[in-house]
């Protein structure tokens, strides 16, 4: 009798996935996190290659993808699309799915069923949302329900217009104080992680030290136990105003452009496809069809 290789039950993780308890371990080791964002299949599997840890399915997908002007117009079914993309891509990075807009806000028993769908249909490994305050209780349902959570706090995008914009956030004294308390109020509620965006990087520093938990920054300074970039900005990909956090790694926008631009002037003086793109046809074959075309206009 042969044994088929088992599939993993379900909610355990797949072969060679880095480990949910690994991400605090690499904190206490001192290792740096390298989580970026990444959108569909190919982004998942190049991230993956080139080993990052963390795989962040950002509703920053509404504008770098979908080209909206801010992240609040995302929707689940296309956060769901995404992430089961990604996931098809990404082996080892653990992938977390960004609850978007309005899919949380309402209720715990809300932003259960919608983080149920992501794992269940995307199979993310953790949601990410934003806040705290009255999202405490979220984390604690989600958690309760074994379902990961990485907090957000700082700027978060999806309440840019109560926070007067995409601005830096903490630089008063009374405010880092309440970053600081809302970091540990996340980490008591059983968040795993929480990203820290566009915070003073001495605000960001105190509040990693004062976590069991990593933090991960983005315009939040070296003192963080790790960092995302948005896989468009640090790529060169996205046309927007990136802000002044982003580095960008690779210009591909024009390298993207100047290829199309040499295809579409191929196409058109016909220097594209030459024979090595076309497929042959043995000459009896060829020579069977002209009879055959040649019946066929007899006929008409
Ligand atoms: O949506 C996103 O890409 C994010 C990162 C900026 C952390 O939330």
């Amino acid at each position: 009798m042969t044994t088929r290789p088992r599939k993993p039950a379900p909610g355990t993780p797949a072969p060679g996935k880095l480990p949910l308890p690994e991400v605090a371990e690499m904190k206490r080791r001192g290792d740096r996190i390298v989580m970026v964002t990444a959108y569909d299949a190919p982004s998942g599997r190049i991230a993956d290659d080139a080993g990052v840890d963390l795989i962040l399915v950002g509703d920053s997908a509404a504008m770098v993808v979908l080209g909206h002007d801010s992240t609040v117009p995302a929707t689940v079914d296309e956060m769901i699309i995404l992430t089961r993309a990604v996931n098809r891509g990404a082996r080892r990075p653990l992938v977390v799915a960004d609850l978007p807009f309005g899919s949380y806000q309402v209720s715990d028993a809300q932003a259960l069923e919608t983080s149920i769908r992501f794992l269940k249909e995307a199979a993310a490994d953790a949601v990410k949302l934003e806040g705290a305050g009255p999202m405490l209780s979220r984390v604690r349902a989600l958690t309760s329900a074994g379902i990961p959570v990485m907090g957000h706090i700082g700027l978060t995008p999806q309440t840019a217009t109560m926070l007067g914009g995409f601005k830096a956030q903490g630089r008063n004294a009374a405010k880092a104080v309440q970053l600081y308390e809302d970091a540990l109020a996340l980490e008591a509620a059983g968040c795993f992680s929480i990203v820290l965006e566009a915070v003073p990087a001495p605000v960001a520093a105190r509040i990693t030290e004062a976590l069991s938990i990593p933090t991960i920054g983005i315009g939040a300074g070296a003192g963080c136990d790790g960092q995302v970039l948005v896989w468009h900005d640090m790529l060169g990909l996205y046309d927007g105003k990136s802000p002044r956090f982003v580095k960008q790694y690779a210009e591909l926008a024009p390298t993207i452009r100047d290829a199309v631009a040499r295809y579409a002037a191929e196409v058109r003086d016909g220097a594209f496809p030459e024979a090595k793109h076309t497929y042959a046809m043995a000459d009896e074959e060829l020579a069977l069809f002209e009879d055959a075309l040649a019946e066929v206009h007899a006929r008409r």
